[in-house]
């Protein structure tokens, strides 16, 4: 064999192979395209292995003459071009997948604003309730199991790398809300976890893209003072839940974390260094001295958990709302709702004699979401309206809107909460966040939505 032959001959087997990488990749690139499971890690390396393979096999074709070869060796490109198709013009690539995050605490009152916010957009997401039940899987698996045991609670190691395998019907009421929500049917998952126990959170964590922290066992309507207790199930309970990321950190990108302004606002000098800022930390002794033991709490753990994010070196956001008020999910109120309702109907005694700032939930859901998908977000961000106003301002106001209700009289005699002070809110503006809505907006939202629950 000549050498002019020897050369045709190997370059038709380059060629050969040329196009069988560009058609291997651009199969890929199509898998990709449709966002089939485990195509979007090797397509890119197969396509750009086959596309450089069929340039560079054209260019030796057309330089030793072989036109012909070159078109067919040029075709290997054709797959390459619907590889391009799941990009854009900026050359920016279109998210592959949405998203599956985890919110804790479900049914709370944030926490279930986020699940359908998250859904809304086309996310898939697990939530956590603590329901002695157990876990409770896809609302499709449940249904079907539910229809032939009813009552029965079923459990057994799942085939799944997300865990247990259960029907039920145990508190079914509480959380029957979720899965009216629209995509639930398809894309919510609803898992058992109790932050006092360890471990609680793996199954649910396992796999996630970000982690929303927001089940807490110190709620706003707290009347219980019993601080051991609290600190027990809040800071160790968020050890616990890092702890459970920090095992899947493979996939959790980040965890937000909803803080409180209380962490922020309980200082002597509050009013003097106002704006606060997200650099501002509510003093131990002022909250102390006032026997404000829902900031101690939360301004405590909210440092716990940096620590820990440091020591896991775990990707951590804050999102520090104030009392948050608007339209509630559950048939039940809880949490800052549950304090409106008390004090619209004048069933307390007597309204708190409470000064702080308001915002509404649609805008703390906003910012959590903000704070997980926007890559700029860091530390710890405000998220409170420009109004800090006085319960005795507030009733003023929904009095003379809703004159029928009751609503409480008497300013309670507590004292450390009323400090006039202000929240800097640069921050999150700064991170896109476009405008907050305004109080008279947060309160009508509510006192509708009780109208219309039949609650007021
Ligand atoms: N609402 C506000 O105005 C406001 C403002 C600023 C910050 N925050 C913070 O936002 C978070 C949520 O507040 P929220 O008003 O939505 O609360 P919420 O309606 O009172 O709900 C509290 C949630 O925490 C869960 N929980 C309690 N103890 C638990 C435990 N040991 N293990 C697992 N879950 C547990 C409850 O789960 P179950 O359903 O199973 O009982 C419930 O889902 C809290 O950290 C709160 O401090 C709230």
């Amino acid at each position: 064999m000549g050498r002019q032959q020897l050369l045709s001959a190997a370059v038709a087997l380059f060629a050969l192979v040329g196009e069988l990488l560009a058609l291997a990749g651009g199969l890929f690139a199509f898998a990709f395209a449709l966002d089939l499971d485990g195509a979007g890690a090797l397509s890119p390396i197969l396509v750009a292995t086959g596309a450089t393979a069929a340039v560079v096999l054209s260019l030796i074709l057309v330089r030793s003459g072989a036109g012909a070869g070159a078109l067919l060796s040029l075709s290997g490109l054709a797959p390459f071009a619907i590889f391009l198709i799941p990009y854009n013009n900026t050359g920016e690539k279109e998210p592959k997948k949405m998203a599956e995050y985890l919110v804790t605490g479900g049914t709370s009152f944030i926490a279930s604003h986020v699940v359908k916010a998250l859904l809304d957009l086309g996310h898939s997401v697990r939530t956590t309730v603590r329901d002695s039940s157990g876990t409770l899987f896809s609302h499709k698996d449940s249904e079907a199991w539910s229809n032939s045991f009813d009552l029965l609670v079923l459990k057994w190691p799942s085939p799944f790398p997300c865990g247990s395998f259960l029907s039920f019907r145990k508190d079914e009421e509480k959380v029957s809300f979720l899965w009216e929500l629209k995509g639930a049917k398809e894309r919510l998952k609803i898992h058992e976890a109790d932050l006092t126990v360890e471990g609680s959170f793996n199954e649910a964590v396992f796999g996630v893209d970000g982690v929303f922290h927001i089940a807490s066992r110190v709620s706003v309507c707290l009347n219980d003072n019993d601080l051991e207790t609290l600190m027990e199930s809040d800071v160790s309970g968020t050890r616990n839940l890092m702890n459970s990321c920090e095992k899947s950190r493979n996939t959790v990108k980040r965890i937000v974390l909803t803080s409180s302004s209380t962490s922020v606002r309980y200082r002597f000098d509050a009013t003097k260094v106002s704006p606060l800022n997200e650099s501002h930390w509510s003093d131990l002794d002022y909250c102390k001295r006032f026997k404000i033991w829902y900031g101690y709490v939360k301004t405590l753990w909210e440092k716990e958990a940096w620590k820990i994010a440091d020591e896991k070196k775990l990707n951590l956001v804050v999102v520090i709302p104030s009392f948050c008020i608007g339209p509630i999910l559950s048939p039940k109120p809880t949490s800052s709702p549950l304090v409106l309702l008390s004090i619209v109907k004048g069933v307390r005694g007597e309204y708190p004699n409470f000064r702080g700032g308001f915002v509404h939930i649609d805008d703390v859901v906003a910012a959590q979401i903000l704070a997980m998908e926007e890559p700029k977000a860091s530390g710890r961000i405000i998220c409170s309206s420009s109004s800090v106003a006085h319960w005795s301002e507030i009733i003023a106001m929904l009095r003379a809107k809703y004159p029928i209700y009751p609503y409480e009289t008497k300013c309670g005699s507590e004292e450390g909460r009323d400090m006039p002070h202000s929240l800097d809110t640069r921050k999150i503006r700064d991170l896109g966040f476009a405008s907050f809505k305004s109080l008279a907006e947060m309160f009508d939202d509510c006192i509708k939505c009780f109208q219309d629950k039949s609650l007021l």
